[in-house]
């Protein structure tokens, strides 16, 4: 039987209420959303989605601010290179696509900082059209209520759109609406560690429950650890650049961290990611 009917019932019913999934959501905002979420929980990405979204309600406003504004408003989201994709993104939308988001796929997939995930994603659920949208929780749902494994195994981009493309029903509007719903299963319900497969629509059709739960036997999935990382240092170093209103001496850096080595390699790694910008008189700022 299909998951499909089942799934959008319960969708309808469970759903969270998110400000990216209104009717009245831009592409633009959509994108926007996707691109925070990629690395960033839900509850931290909001309140930066509205703040974004009221300062650079469209593409060409963001294009015509410095990419430094970018970088300062991404705040305390992590993996700040997104935000200076993002705005390399609505320059390109203002430049190549006359300031509107594409629907296409392929010009999607064109856009920096849009990879398949994204590209899927803004069409499906932007522009209503039937493609695979296929994120980490879409592949757990997947490899259990389908494939009847604990967890997915390693990622395949062709093998796993294929997947899930297989489970889409016909109808376009139908087709993004279920792939936000196996996106929210695997949020809400169908999570890695406790699965709470008691209240899960999908429990009578699934076959990993049917086969008694086997347990993931593949290779182990180590959660990311951040104390102590360079990631850590990063982003202690942009949160000093992104406070000062100021190029910033060295030794306000130097303060940041104790073990010089790390803290220099994070510095010049912020610097060849074009986070940083090393000035002439040895202060640092952030991207002009
Ligand atoms: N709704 C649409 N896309 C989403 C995402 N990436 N995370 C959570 N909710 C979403």
């Amino acid at each position: 039987m299909s998951l499909v009917p089942t799934l959008l019932r319960w969708y309808d019913q469970s759903a969270r209420d998110l400000p990216w999934r209104r009717p009245d959501a831009t592409p633009w905002a959509v994108l926007v959303s996707e691109v925070m979420l990629q690395q960033t929980p839900v509850n931290r990405v909001r309140p930066a989605y509205e703040a974004w979204l009221a300062r650079w309600p469209t593409p060409a406003d963001l294009a015509a601010a410095a990419p430094a504004e970018a970088v300062r408003a991404w705040g305390r989201l992590g993996y700040p290179r997104r935000a200076l994709r993002l705005h390399a993104g609505a320059v390109a939308i203002r430049d190549r696509f006359g300031g509107a988001v594409p629907a296409d796929v392929d010009d999607l997939l064109s856009l920096p900082g849009v990879g398949a995930y994204t590209a899927r994603a803004v069409a499906a659920f932007a522009f209503g059209q039937r493609v695979p949208v296929v994120d980490t929780n879409v592949r757990r749902v997947v490899a259990r209520a389908v494939s009847g494994l604990g967890a997915a195994g390693p990622p395949s981009e062709t093998r796993d759109l294929a997947a899930v493309e297989a489970l889409l029903p016909a109808a376009p509007a139908r087709a993004a609406r279920f792939s936000v719903a196996v996106m929210e299963l695997g949020a809400l319900i169908c999570v890695a560690r406790q699965p709470r497969c008691s209240a899960c629509p999908l429990a009578d059709q699934c076959a990993w429950r049917s086969a008694g739960y086997p347990a993931y036997d593949g290779p182990a999935i180590r959660p990311q650890r951040f104390e102590g990382t360079d990631r850590q240092v990063r982003g202690l170093l942009m949160a000093v650049l992104r406070d000062a209103s100021e190029p910033v001496p060295q030794p306000r850096l130097d303060a940041v961290w104790a073990d010089p080595v790390q803290r220099q390699r994070a510095l010049d790694s912020l610097v060849v990611d074009g986070l940083v910008d090393p000035l002439p008189d040895g202060r640092y700022a952030l991207p002009a």
